[in-house]
């Protein structure tokens, strides 16, 4: 799958990535309102991915249903439209209005944009919140409903637990760590917000941490998600337990990446052995830990 805001709105990168070559699309966030996001600079690179601080800059519900949602119809895969509130109301509110559109498969609720409310991440580190959340959105729509869950919080199975308490059929876990850069010579800030959401190959092992402790928690689907970028990195996730991995950072540098994973996933497994991809999956637990 990609993950939400790596990959366009809709299927801006088909020419790169043919559309049933991914399990599915997620889309960058939409909210009700069009939003213009944050001021720059809004974006840096650094040693090993990048800060974000966009703002969930979107042109709001009516024009995604009235532009891009036609662009999607007939489409050979499934659609994940990532939706994002202000207020915990506003996410069933979106969800409601989106839920009777065709072409759309499934909600991703993003719960934990860390670049609106000064980063405080009012809807993704609090449990009776996120679950409320939940429950709200459950109450509105039919369609399978995942929760992006943040890495910025101690414990993240209480938050899972949450989620699912709520009704989520599935968790993304998950999206970008709390950062930020500065010029000590100017004592600019990297982004004009000051701080922002750090992802890419660097956060890897922090993900896969959070990723486990999920499906150690609940029983629904994790989706596995931040720095991967090789065949291997999703295996990994896989091994500890998701049953979808999301790519997102290793986009921007290799917008072809996800088309070539499926062939190269399939020749890790055949050459370590593997008969199929079940036998890696939550493989962790099925093997002594100094094996
Ligand atoms: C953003 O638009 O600021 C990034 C979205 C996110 O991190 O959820």
């Amino acid at each position: 799958m990609s993950a939400s805001g790596t990959f366009g709105h809709g299927l801006e990168m088909r020419h790169f990535v043919p559309p049933e070559k991914l399990g599915a699309w997620v889309s960058k966030t939409v909210t009700m309102r069009p939003r213009h996001g944050n001021p720059a600079p809004r974006i840096q690179e650094t040693e090993a991915g990048f800060l974000n601080s966009i703002g969930l800059e979107n042109r709001g519900v009516e024009s995604y249903v009235s532009d891009t949602l036609p662009s999607l119809s007939g489409i050979a895969s499934v659609i994940v439209t990532n939706i994002g509130g202000h207020t915990p109301e506003s996410f069933a509110e979106i969800a409601a209005y989106l839920t009777g559109q065709e072409g759309i498969h499934a909600f991703e609720v993003n719960l934990s944009c860390p670049n609106v409310d000064q980063g405080r991440l009012p809807f993704s580190t609090d449990p009776p919140v996120a679950e409320a959340i939940m429950a709200g959105v459950r109450e509105v729509t039919d369609k399978p409903i995942f929760a992006k869950l943040s890495p910025n919080v101690t414990r993240i199975g209480d938050m899972a637990v949450a989620v699912e308490a709520g009704g989520a059929d599935g968790i993304t876990a998950v999206n970008t760590l709390l950062g930020m850069g500065v010029d000590w010579r100017t004592g600019a800030p990297a982004l004009a917000t000051k701080m922002g959401g750090y992802s890419g190959v660097g956060m890897k092992p922090v993900a896969l941490r959070c990723a486990y402790e999920c499906v150690r928690a609940v029983k629904i689907p994790v989706i596995g998600c931040g720095g991967v970028r090789t065949a291997g990195d999703v295996l990994e996730f896989l091994a500890v337990g998701c049953r979808a991995v999301q790519v997102g950072t290793a986009n921007f540098s290799d917008p072809g990446l996800m088309a070539r994973l499926p062939e190269e996933i399939a020749g890790l497994l055949s050459d370590a052995g593997f008969e199929s991809l079940e036998e890696v999956i939550g493989r962790v637990d099925r093997v002594p830990a100094h094996a």
